[in-house]
Order: C-alpha cells, then structure tokens, then sequence
C-alpha cells in the first residue's frame, strides 16, 4: 500500500495551505481534492444539479484527474490541463458543495481519488478522506476551528491580496457550507474514529504543522 496521510476539516480551517506544507516537508503529493469537486462544479455549470442521472453520468464519465510533482508543487490536472485560481472563490466553493451531496458525484470522484491513492504516496486533504475514502491510512488528521476565527483568517487572506472582504457576509458563507457539508446524508463531514482532531483556533500555520509532523514522528 502505498503511504497515505488524510488532512479533513471543514471549510476556511487552512487544510489547503497545511496540505501542501506537510507534502513538501515529507516530499509526497498532495491531492487537493476540494479543488476536484470545485473543477467539476465550474464546468457543469449551474445546471448540474438538474441533470439527469444518465446526463450527469454521462459528464462525470468525461472527467479524468492526474497528478505529478510533490508538495506545493504538486500539479492537478484535469482532462490534461491544470486546475488554477478560476476555482478558488467562495461561489465556486458554494457550487462545489451543491453536486457533492450527488452520490454518482461522489462516486465517480472516490474511484478517481484511490486510484491515485494507488500511485502516489500522498497527503490527501478534503473532507471525507479518512472517513471513506482511505479508511486504511495509518495517519488521519481532523482539522477544526471555530466558524468565526475561520471566517477571520480568510478576510485577512483577501485583505492581504488586495481583494474585496467583508467579514459578515464570509462568516455566513462559511457557516451555510458547514451545514451542507455536516448534515448531507452521503459522506457527511466528520472525523473517522480513528481520526487524531487538532483545534487550529490558537494555532498558526507551522505550529499546525509541528502538532502533525509530531504525531507522524512519533
Ligand atoms: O475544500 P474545499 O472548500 O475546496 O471544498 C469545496 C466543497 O467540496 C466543500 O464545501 C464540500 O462540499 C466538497 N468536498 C467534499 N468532499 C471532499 C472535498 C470537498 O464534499 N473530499
């Protein structure tokens, strides 16, 4: 089997930046796969949600992930082009987190994970990693904090790129997608059992990283 570390946790926790840190510290890949859900949500559009179950079967079948280099950088593609930025924003998060409760959606992307999960040593990071789809990793992180210090750390985020924030309606966006992804009958966001939960509130990035490379090293 090959080495594989989960990172889980809701949204705005940091797994993204921790992910991609802790595969460049252990020189694995690190597969982002929020960003899956996210590529396939932009490019079906809307709509997806009211295709039928032969349409959207038909789209999934279309979709074939790869991955290569390691840490930060870590190149995912899809149909041979690299996921980028068009991805990373809260709409495309919100349409993200509509087609994920789909379980031809969900289904079609595990296949695709644990087969890369076959090649790569990997440090996996989502929200149902250690739960469904590598239930035999030997190490699984459950990252949390509260909605309001991760509503915070993406206003400084945005803040800091010179973007558009506001503080409110980010805590409300964060707080909608957390009842989504929690209450969803399929592949609900929860720690596995066996799952070590590390609370971030207090924590920055590298003391993060310290917590987990320590539970590793041990
Ligand atoms: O982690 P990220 O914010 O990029 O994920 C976007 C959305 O994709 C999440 O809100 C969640 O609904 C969905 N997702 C999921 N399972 C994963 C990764 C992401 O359901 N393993």
């Amino acid at each position: 089997m090959k080495k594989i570390i989960t990172l889980d946790g809701p949204a705005g926790v940091g797994k993204s930046s921790l992910a991609s840190a802790l595969a460049g510290r252990l020189k694995l890949a690190y597969l982002d796969t929020g960003a899956m859900f996210r590529a396939i949500a932009l490019k079906l559009g809307a709509n997806a949600v009211n295709l039928s179950e032969t349409e959207l079967k038909q789209s999934l079948s279309e979709f074939t992930f790869e991955l290569s280099g390691s840490g930060a950088e870590t190149t995912l593609k899809m149909n041979g082009v690299a996921i980028g930025e068009e991805i990373r924003n809260e709409e495309v998060g919100t349409m993200a987190s509509k087609i994920a409760p789909l379980e031809l959606v969900r289904n079609a992307l595990r296949e695709q994970q644990q087969a890369l999960g076959q090649k790569f040593d990997l440090v996996a990071e989502g929200r149902d990693m250690g739960s469904v789809v590598f239930p035999q990793a030997p190490f699984k992180f459950f990252l949390d904090a509260s909605p309001e210090v991760r509503a915070m750390r993406r206003f400084k985020q945005l803040k800091a790129q010179g973007k558009p924030a506001d503080l409110i309606v980010l805590t409300e966006q964060i707080k909608t997608r957390d009842a989504a992804d929690r209450n969803r009958p399929i592949a609900p966001l929860k720690p596995a059992e066996d799952a070590i939960i590390v609370d971030t509130g207090e924590l920055t990035l590298e003391g993060v990283l310290d917590v987990l490379l320590k539970k590793i090293n041990q």
